[in-house]
């Protein structure tokens, strides 16, 4: 009873949140403009803002000597949890069963685990950092926590689910993943999306007034 409603009804309703909600946010970041910029133009936006989307990967010397910690717990975290994500068998069958109809080749799996693996550490070693040093300990807020424990529940419920001995441990999953996406666009999480604007507004107008930022 309570399967069938986690593997339907709860599934579709947290589909629409996550879809409706990261569009709604997005829309209205967009509708909230910007002032116009009347200054006469030392450089080109467009490509200000294209060198700083992609620019930012690799971070400035002096972030690389300073935040060593969280650069490379940042990568391990966000590269592991592409690749767990999205070219991992169970995941690719579940996107094309239930969602695309597509399907791509997916990694070995042995290379799911232990991306999963650097996906924990970087996980686990980031929020360390965040509660143990004092000034990110001041600037993070419950959604910070949150985010990051419900990441953590989902990674750790799905290692249950490696086995796919237990129906249970599947929908306790799907369960998760669901509580993920319907939380998703109300939060910091929003971040998946919104690096790309928030980058691209900063080197547009740098780009504009002939700055390399
Ligand atoms: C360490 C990380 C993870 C591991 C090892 C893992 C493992 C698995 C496994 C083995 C299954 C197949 C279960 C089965 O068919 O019995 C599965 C399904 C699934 N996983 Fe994950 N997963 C992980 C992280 C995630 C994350 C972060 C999300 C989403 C935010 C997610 C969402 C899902 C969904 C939606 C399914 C489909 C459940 C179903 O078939 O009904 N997983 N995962």
């Amino acid at each position: 009873m309570i399967g069938e409603f986690i593997d339907g009804p709860l599934w579709y309703f947290s589909l629409t949140a996550f879809v409706i909600g990261v569009v709604w946010r997005i829309v209205s970041i967009v509708r909230a403009g910007v002032r116009p910029d009347l200054s006469i133009a030392r450089g080109s936006a467009g490509r200000g803002a294209m060198r700083t989307i992609f620019s930012r990967f690799v971070p400035e010397r002096t972030v690389t000597t300073r935040s060593r910690l969280q650069l490379i717990a940042g990568y391990m975290f966000h590269v592991g949890l592409l690749i767990l994500l999205f070219f991992a068998q169970p995941h690719i069958d579940f996107i094309a069963e239930r969602i695309t109809g597509l399907s791509w080749p997916a990694v070995p799996h042995w290379v799911f685990i232990v991306a999963a693996e650097f996906a924990f550490a970087g996980l686990i070693l980031l929020w360390l950092h965040r509660v143990l040093n004092p000034v990110t300990r001041l600037l993070s807020d419950m959604d910070d926590h949150i985010g990051s424990i419900l990441v953590f529940l989902v990674m750790l419920t799905g290692c249950l689910a490696l086995a796919q001995s237990h129906e249970a441990l599947r929908l306790i999953h799907l369960f998760l993943a669901e509580v993920f996406l319907i939380y998703f666009p109300f939060s910091k999480l929003m971040h998946a999306f919104t690096f790309v604007m928030s980058r691209g507004y900063t080197g547009a107008t740098m780009g504009r007034k002939g700055v390399n930022a």
